[in-house]
């Protein structure tokens, strides 16, 4: 398969900011930033300190954030057994929650359980974990998020060497399945995700420390996968 029948409308590749990289002191204008900026969603990044080596947030500051915006948001649990969580998200008005299959003992009913509380599921893999994993799971699922950094930080390298598990599961995968990739993606790396499959782009720094500002960042960003309407 080409990359162009991986992509056949490339106008519908979206991106969402990971605000992870934001100025959490002034949070309601960086999100009111993304708004304007016609940014297509906000990803939400949950870490344990125990499944990665770092500690953000949960609920109570999404609680925060619902009121100010009404793009979709994607909690990204990466989290120890995150079907702990789902009904504090879905109540805090969470629409995707992505969980890695790295830290699902029963996968299959954690998606179950996110779909009962009224979300979309995303599943997310660790660079060294293979597609295959996917195989048992794809009918039930919404979006697959691969990793292009070891999940823990924002600002890390981009791993080129995943491009390829983004063309295999483009390969694979049913029509209407998000392909999502997160991490290192900015606008030099951003056209050989859409080229190989990718159908969202996660930004963090790419956006947040744009120099000229949230809405260069997401500009530059449609400038460089040939996308400039929002
Ligand atoms: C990494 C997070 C990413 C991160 C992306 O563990 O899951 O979402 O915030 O940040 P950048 O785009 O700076 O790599
Ligand atoms: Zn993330």
């Amino acid at each position: 398969m080409t990359s162009e029948s991986r992509n056949p409308q490339k106008h519908q590749v979206c991106i969402a900011a990971s605000i992870l990289a934001a100025d959490f002191s002034q949070l309601g204008r960086d999100i009111r930033s993304l708004n304007d900026g016609g940014c297509d969603e906000i990803h939400f990044d949950v870490m344990d300190g125990t499944f990665v080596p770092n500690i953000t947030f949960g609920a109570p500051v999404l609680e925060w954030i619902r009121p100010l915006t009404s793009l979709p948001i994607d909690i990204h649990m990466m989290v120890q057994e995150p079907g702990r969580f789902v009904d504090d998200f879905a109540r805090a008005g969470a629409d995707y929650f992505t969980v890695h299959v790295e830290a699902c003992t029963h996968l299959h009913a954690t998606v179950q359980s996110i779909k009962a509380a009224g979300m979309k599921v995303g599943v997310a893999l660790n660079p060294g974990t293979p597609v295959s994993v996917l195989d048992e799971i794809l009918p039930d699922i919404d979006r697959v998020l691969v990793m292009t950094v070891n999940p823990g930080f924002g600002g890390q390298q981009f791993i080129a060497g995943q491009l390829a598990k983004i063309a295999a599961i483009a390969d694979r995968l049913p029509w209407g399945v998000d392909i999502a990739v997160d991490g290192g993606v900015k606008a030099e790396t951003a056209p050989r995700c859409v080229e190989a499959g990718a159908s969202l782009l996660i930004s963090g720094t790419g956006i947040f420390n744009h120099p000229d500002g949230v809405i260069s960042g997401i500009a530059a960003l449609r400038e460089a996968i040939g996308v400039t309407e929002a």
